[in-house]
């Protein structure tokens, strides 16, 4: 479902569905194994979707384990991103050679709960929502601005290994073309010899879902 707005160099495997029996390596179990059903299914089936992802790249299957804030550990010479939400489970991998970061988050289309857009969102931004929201209501932008930005934080994370807030970025929207950006309020990191302060996305609406995904490249890929 997520592939549409990926580019070519990048692999993605998803599902609205359970896969559950038998599918954990031991090290993962442990790890999961005194969460609640809910979280035990997400878990597990992120992970057969992130090792369908590995078999396209050609890579054996491994124990994907979570870093000290979360962050998912790919084998060697593999960078990627895993979201779940309420009916969607999906890793989006590639190549280290090939992309730098991957951040991907999936979203139900609804409106976000009270609150939190003021939470999340900078005074520009909510500005932003409140017109496409008017303009385009069949799309609950509030939610894709929350979207973006778990997207912007997850391909964030590997580059610097710190936290960002979302007070952090500055997410703009483009309803027509389907891409987003946000321009970063802190500095940003190195990628490929360069400083990197906005990041680029794309986004999709589809089956009463929200998905985004940011893939920056490498500086060898052939785009
Ligand atoms: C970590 C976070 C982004 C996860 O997003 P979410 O919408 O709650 O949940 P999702 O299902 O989409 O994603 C969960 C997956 O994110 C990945 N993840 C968790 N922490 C991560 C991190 N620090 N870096 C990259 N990926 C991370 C994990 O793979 C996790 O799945 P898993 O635990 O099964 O491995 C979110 O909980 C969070 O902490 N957000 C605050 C930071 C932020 O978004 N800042 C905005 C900057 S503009």
């Amino acid at each position: 479902m997520i592939e549409p707005i990926l580019p070519p160099y990048v692999v993605a495997a998803d599902t609205c569905e359970e896969f559950l029996d038998g599918a954990l390596f031991p090290e993962e179990e442990a790890i999961i194994s005194r969460s609640v059903e809910k979280r035990r299914r997400e878990f597990t089936t992120a992970r057969v979707c992130a090792r369908d992802a590995l078999r396209m790249l050609g890579r054996p299957a491994a124990a994907i384990l979570p870093g000290v804030r979360g962050e998912p550990l790919w084998p060697d010479g593999v960078t990627g991103s895993i979201t779940h939400c309420a009916g969607y489970r999906g890793a989006v991998l590639g190549t280290r050679s090939e992309v730098a970061a991957i951040g991907i988050d999936a979203e139900q289309n609804e409106p976000l709960p009270n609150g939190v857009l003021a939470a999340i969102g900078l005074p520009q931004e909510r500005r932003l929502i409140r017109d496409l929201l008017r303009e385009h209501p069949s799309i609950r932008w509030d939610r894709m601005l929350f979207c973006a930005k778990e997207s912007v934080y997850k391909s964030w994370f590997p580059l610097v290994n710190r936290w960002l807030g979302f007070e952090d970025a500055l997410v703009d929207i483009d309803p027509l073309r389907g891409v987003f950006s946000a321009q970063l309020l802190v500095t940003g990191p190195r990628v490929n010899g360069q400083r990197l302060d906005v990041f680029t996305g794309r986004w999709l609406v589809k089956d009463g879902l929200i998905l985004t995904a940011i893939v920056i490249p490498a500086a060898t890929v052939k785009r």
